[in-house]
């Protein structure tokens, strides 16, 4: 109990009824033969089906699906905060509140993205732009757009198909999707969607054990996944606060549950990237980076790329914005001659074709989204995610003609400028979609 991630309280609300319809939105279908050997089983329990599901899950959930017979037809989604504005309406609350939600104040989770507004274009005229190509190539791997669906845990929280639909609707489109290591389908059932031509790429939170590691990197390598991603922003869960809320409903936390739950291995070290590449031809790449310093030890490990990012404003709060840390490495790099030795990518705050643009004039070889993934694909499923690629990518490949550049090899830092303040222009949409955080209020008297 004291190693579950969502603290001990909640096994003891639910123990002895049956919570099957709960622990299957959160926890992938082989979680249970991967943890826990068969002398754990003590019986089986005598309760009606969901006798977990209180009256008020059981009101709020008949309310989200009035609202869901109110969704807008996908093609009214005009851009990625759209998504971001349907999937407050229609979320259960705890999955809101888990999805958008940051740590402590949530500084980092809007500098991500309102750090975009100080960079500025420098187009050129007079190109000829009637053709633009928006593929590359991402760790070796062709695809179609210099973005990726970066891994974000417990997408059936969502949408029903969760990680299943994300991975089709990126198959259409051929975009990369990055599996999460805590993602509510098991690596398989994921990777059995593949489309022919399709991509993954991994994302390995480290436990104390070694071998579950690298038991995974071998499956990766069986299983033809083209990219590893260990997560190293992660020793401990961020305070998540509105989570919490949801977590431990109207009473708080017990003693016993310690919210800052410990995540990844806290023992994690750069000796250990060092043991993950000796075990497959795979790339690996390291996300959560967020100095300079880090991305030359990178190099000097080997390693094949690195994740400028802050978790999505998850983990700590004030950490930079990436697109700020990228402006800073990729001239060191430059400078050093090493920035053909790793590839640059960054995550977070990215919901425009404009953001990415900025990203690959500032040296970055692509970049990645997690909420807007989650976001399209609790509303619509995979056609939610076709969607969102396919507005990214018309938003991309406009923008670029605006640009006067037809291929993605010719965004340059020559493109872009930094301005050293910015906050005058808000972003309406973004703005409307952020979600408070509230003070705490005084408990009701029951009257009776
Ligand atoms: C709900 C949620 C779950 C996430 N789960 C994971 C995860 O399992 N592993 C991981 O490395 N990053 C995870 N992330 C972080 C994302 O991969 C990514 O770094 C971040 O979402 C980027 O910011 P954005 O949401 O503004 O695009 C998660 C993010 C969110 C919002």
């Amino acid at each position: 109990m004291a190693m579950h991630p969502g603290g001990p309280s909640i096994i003891m609300k639910y123990a002895g009824k049956d919570a099957s319809k709960l622990f299957n939105r959160l926890h992938p279908s082989n979680v249970i033969e991967t943890f826990l050997d068969e002398a754990h089983v003590v019986g089986e329990i005598d309760m009606p089906p969901d006798s977990a599901i209180s009256e008020e899950e059981i009101i709020a959930e008949k309310l989200r699906i009035e609202n869901l017979k109110r969704l807008p037809k996908v093609n009214q989604i005009y851009n990625i905060n759209d998504f971001e504005a349907v999937a407050r309406a229609v979320l259960p609350p705890h999955a809101w509140a888990y999805y958008n939600g940051g740590s402590d104040d949530e500084v980092t989770m809007r500098e991500n993205h309102y750090a975009f507004h100080k960079f500025f274009f420098l187009p050129k005229i007079l190109v000829d732009v009637r053709n633009v190509d928006i593929s590359t190539t991402m760790l070796g791997t062709k695809t179609s757009a210099p973005f990726y669906c970066s891994a974000a845990a417990l997408a059936q929280l969502g949408h029903p198909d969760g990680e299943l639909s994300i991975s089709r609707g990126c198959g259409t489109e051929d975009v990369i999707q990055m599996i999460s290591s805590t993602a509510s389908y098991s690596f398989d059932e994921i990777l059995d969607e593949t489309k022919p031509g399709q991509s993954h790429w991994f994302q390995l939170y480290v436990k104390p054990d070694r071998k579950h590691s690298i038991e995974m990197l071998k499956k990766c390598a069986e299983r033809n996944v083209k990219g590893i991603f260990v997560t190293v922003d992660t020793p401990m869960l961020g305070k998540r606060e509105k989570d919490f809320k949801f977590r431990y409903g109207e009473d708080g936390p017990n003693d016993d549950d310690d919210p800052i739950t410990s995540y990844d291995d806290p023992g994690l070290t750069w000796a250990d990237i060092d043991a993950f590449k000796k075990v497959s031809d795979i790339p690996i790449a390291i996300k959560g980076v967020q100095r300079s310093e880090d991305v030359l030890l990178a190099v000097e490990h080997g390693v094949d790329a690195v994740v400028l990012s802050n978790h999505g404003g998850r983990q700590l709060d004030f950490s930079r914005a990436p697109v700020d840390v990228l402006a800073e490495v990729m001239p060191i790099l430059r400078a050093k001659n090493l920035d053909k030795k790793i590839e640059i990518y960054i995550d977070g705050g990215i919901r425009r074709g404009t953001d990415v643009i900025k990203a690959l004039c500032l040296g970055a070889k692509g970049v990645g989204l997690g909420r807007a993934f989650l976001y399209a694909n609790s509303c619509y499923g995979e056609e939610g995610v076709k969607k969102a690629v396919q507005l990214l990518k018309h938003e991309i490949a406009l923008n670029m003609k605006f640009m006067g550049v037809t291929k993605i090899e010719d965004l340059n830092s020559s493109m872009i400028e930094k301005r050293d303040s910015y906050g005058f222009h808000r972003d309406s949409i973004y703005d409307a979609n952020y979600e408070t955080m509230r003070p705490i209020g005084l408990k009701d008297i029951p009257t009776n």
